[in-house]
């Protein structure tokens, strides 16, 4: 008989897919693990990778000694592995299913960087709802985003799937995605788990190298890298995932003090830490543990519950023999478990363990999915210049329009890294939004000019055979250059779409150089010496040496990586149907010299001179956080300072209803540790008509003002001026202040 699931549980249950009524979570698990042996006990704690032959996986899972699975994407795959675990063991406690749900399933919207540009929560909170309603179809329970790695060098390739340089950004992106994923609560109908990661300090990986050691002082995590962090326990995040590399010399997935003395202890999160993969026994490769049993161990005791991994998992190979020997506690296993399999319960799954599998096309299908995913990817794209107003393109003006450039025509590469389970053929490039748009079509022609690749793949590029076409020999790449530059040469305007691949930014895509790969360089100098006019429309998950085209090239359009719709959402941004509005999520260099380079820098013993601290290359950056331009005009005005209440005027003068993201920043005048010049500390994108003018509020908070101090090892708010500014980007001038 199923204890676990009596009939008096199933009752309705509101919103929730756990029954409301009956025992409570608690008295479940407590109950359950009364009933479990050790070995089942260790099995929960265990998820494998369903990669190769399923055999090996499904003789643990029939014995009740998996507790989860991850990339299985077929319902029918996945409802074969929940009876076996729902069936034919013991006590029916079903799997927990994962994916790496990132930036949509089979909808893909813009990568999340690009979803941080839209400085629009609301809009990452209904991506992610709609990310998690299409893999919940197929079955998956839990997905692992959002990623919320503080990125602040852009050599480091995982940029792409952050929110960028800022904690206050990126712990609002991080709170929308939490609530989009989760919904109201965990266990929401069509919902996921999700999960914060990498925790924590991923992103200061040394020289921008992946997986390199981090070295962030307390005050810089505690200021900088975690609150996004702790900003996604807020929003009741359901689990973590440690990180791979060193933090301080300690790797993070044997790291104690984090997941547990900050995690458990300061922040009372609830839910259950999963190791990334593979990271349990890699704390042998990094020199840390002695052995694979010292790893197990070590990862446990510093509050890994589950375990990640390829083939076999480092706890289920020497937990039972560290339990024997007394280097863990039968206490701390089954205290990993209550973690684990209270979220089981709380996401329903042992009322409901199986997907309709006849179900799952139709929502997958769902239209407004889609309308989303172009309306995200307008929102994100960033207009970095647009002189004499070359954009948006005038009705008519040109007759014949080359779209030139290796990404204007590629479906994998306009969806960006993380992306597997999309629908390649509905996937809209560039140059196919353009023949359809209303101002275009008719006039474009296309020529790739060059072709980029990576000098050494990807492992994404080899586990996921992603189709890389032939290299072009010599005389290939000749004729392709020149028939680009014939192309622009015989047409009254030339689109180049440059950037980077989607497998040159993301997981194990680091660069030592921002330079546009390959000949593209040469190829927009080309175009651009005929002198006609060129927009630039980029496509990459990180900035790039710009400094020619912010010279030279009229029109420069930032897209990202915009997902499915992304070329009919470029369409519509190129002829105006769509007006830019986002915002740069980080400080955009002029070169990899000038790394690392962030608005929110201290200031020093001679800021006037902030701009000449390179004898030969200005040391500001090419464009600071938050620019981003409009086909309208904005100003601000008004700014006044009420008690910790600031407002100001946002006037739209100009003759195009458009979006400003108006933006606040704070600076502490004096106190105990010298503060960032600047602090973003608010934000609000306001969509005004033409000529209209808004009053935005802000209202400062204590937690706004308070800062960890390396002396005092706590948080602190002091007494102090404190300047604020309120406008368009970082460099804002509308300024005020107040005291506190
Ligand atoms: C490794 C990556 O670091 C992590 O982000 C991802 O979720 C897991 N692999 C699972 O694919």
């Amino acid at each position: 008989m199923r204890k676990n699931v009596l009939a008096a549980d199933l009752v309705a249950c509101g919103t929730l897919a756990f029954p409301q009524s009956g025992p409570t979570v608690d008295q479940r698990v407590d109950d359950l693990l009364k009933q479990m042996t050790t070995e089942e006990k260790i099995g929960q704690l265990s998820q494998l990778f369903d990669f190769g032959d399923p055999k090996p996986i499904e003789a643990e899972v029939a014995k009740g000694h998996l507790g989860s699975l991850l990339f299985v994407t077929d319902p029918a795959v996945i409802n074969r592995f929940q009876h076996m675990a729902v069936e034919q063991t013991r006590l029916h406690i079903p799997l927990i299913f994962g994916f790496d749900v990132i930036h949509g399933f089979r909808t893909i919207f813009p990568v999340p960087i690009a979803m941080a540009a839209s400085w629009d929560p609301a809009g990452a909170l209904k991506a992610q709802t709609i990310a998690a309603r299409e893999a919940r179809a197929v079955g998956i329970h839990w997905a692992f985003a959002p990623m919320l790695d503080i990125a602040r060098d852009p050599r480091w390739g995982r940029m792409v799937e952050g929110a960028g340089e800022d904690p206050y950004l990126g712990a609002a992106m991080a709170a929308a995605q939490v609530r989009g994923f989760q919904g109201e609560a965990i266990g929401s109908p069509e919902h996921l788990l999700a999960t914060m990661k990498h925790f924590a300090g991923y992103g200061a990986a040394e020289g921008g190298r992946d997986y390199d050691a981090s070295y962030i002082s307390e005050a810089q995590l505690r200021n900088v890298y975690l609150p996004p962090f702790e900003a996604a326990v807020k929003a009741g995040v359901g689990s973590v995932m440690s990180a791979y590399m060193d933090l301080n010399d300690v790797p993070a997935t044997g790291n104690r003090w984090l997941m547990h003395d900050v995690l458990r202890d300061e922040w009372k999160f609830q839910g259950f830490v999963v190791s990334d993969a593979n990271a349990v026994k890699s704390l042998v490769t990094h020199g840390f543990a002695k052995d694979e049993r010292d790893a197990t161990v070590r990862a446990l005791n510093a509050g890994v519950d589950m375990e990640m991994a390829i083939g076999a998992t480092a706890y289920s190979t020497n937990l039972a023999a560290a339990l024997k020997a007394g280097d863990v506690t039968l206490k701390q296993i089954e205290d990993a478990d209550r973690n684990i399999l209270a979220m089981k319960f709380r996401m329903g799954l042992f009322e409901h363990p199986y997907v309709d599998e006849a179900a799952a096309a139709k929502t997958l299908a769902t239209p407004e999915h889609r309308t989303a995913a172009r309306v995200a990817a307008e929102r994100s794209a960033v207009l970095l210049r647009n002189e004499g107003g070359l954009l948006p393109l005038k009705k008519g003006a040109y007759s014949k329009i080359a779209v030139v450039g290796p990404l204007a025509d590629s479906q994998v590469d306009t969806l960006g890294s993380w992306a597997f389970q999309e629908d390649l053929t509905e996937t809209v490039t560039v140059m196919a939004g353009l023949r359809t748009n209303a101002i275009t079509e008719g006039r474009v022609t296309y020529a790739q000019g060059v072709q980029i690749s990576r000098k050494f793949p990807s492992f994404f590029d080899e586990i996921f055979k992603l189709k890389q076409p032939a290299p072009w020999n010599s005389k290939h790449e000749t004729d392709e250059f020149n028939k680009a530059a014939s192309l622009a040469r015989a047409s009254d305007l030339t689109i180049l779409v440059l950037g980077e691949a989607q497998n040159m930014s993301g997981e194990a895509a680091s660069r030592d150089s921002l330079s546009l790969p390959g000949r593209q360089e040469e190829l927009m100098k080309a175009v651009t010496a005929l002198g006609k006019p060129v927009v630039l429309v980029l496509m990459n998950g990180r900035p790039l040496d710009l400094r020619f085209a912010a010279d030279r090239v009229p029109a420069i359009l930032e897209v990202w990586y915009p997902g499915t719709q992304g070329g009919t959402a470029v369409a519509n941004l190129l002829s105006g149907e769509a007006v830019p509005g986002g915002k740069l999520p980080f400080t955009w260099p002029r070169s990899e010299g000038q790394i690392p380079i962030n608005y929110s820098h201290n200031t020093t013993q001679a800021p006037e001179e902030q701009g000449k601290r390179y004898w030969a290359e200005e040391s500001t950056p090419l464009y600071p956080f938050g620019f981003g331009l409009s086909y309208s005009k904005f100003s601000f005005s008004n700014l006044k300072v009420a008690g910790r209440i600031v407002t100001a005027q946002v006037e739209n003068t100009g003759t195009v209803a458009a979006d400003e993201v108006a933006q606040l920043y704070i600076h502490q005048k004096y106190g105990g540790a010298s503060r960032p010049v600047r602090e973003l500390k608010g934000f609000e994108r306001v969509t005004h008509a033409p000529h209209e003018r808004k009053t935005v509020g802000f209202e400062v908070k204590d937690d706004d003002l308070k800062y960890w101090s390396a002396a005092k090892k706590a948080w602190v708010l002091e007494s102090s001026m404190f300047d604020v500014w309120v406008g368009a980007d970082s460099t804002a001038t509308l300024a005020g202040s107040f005291s506190n």
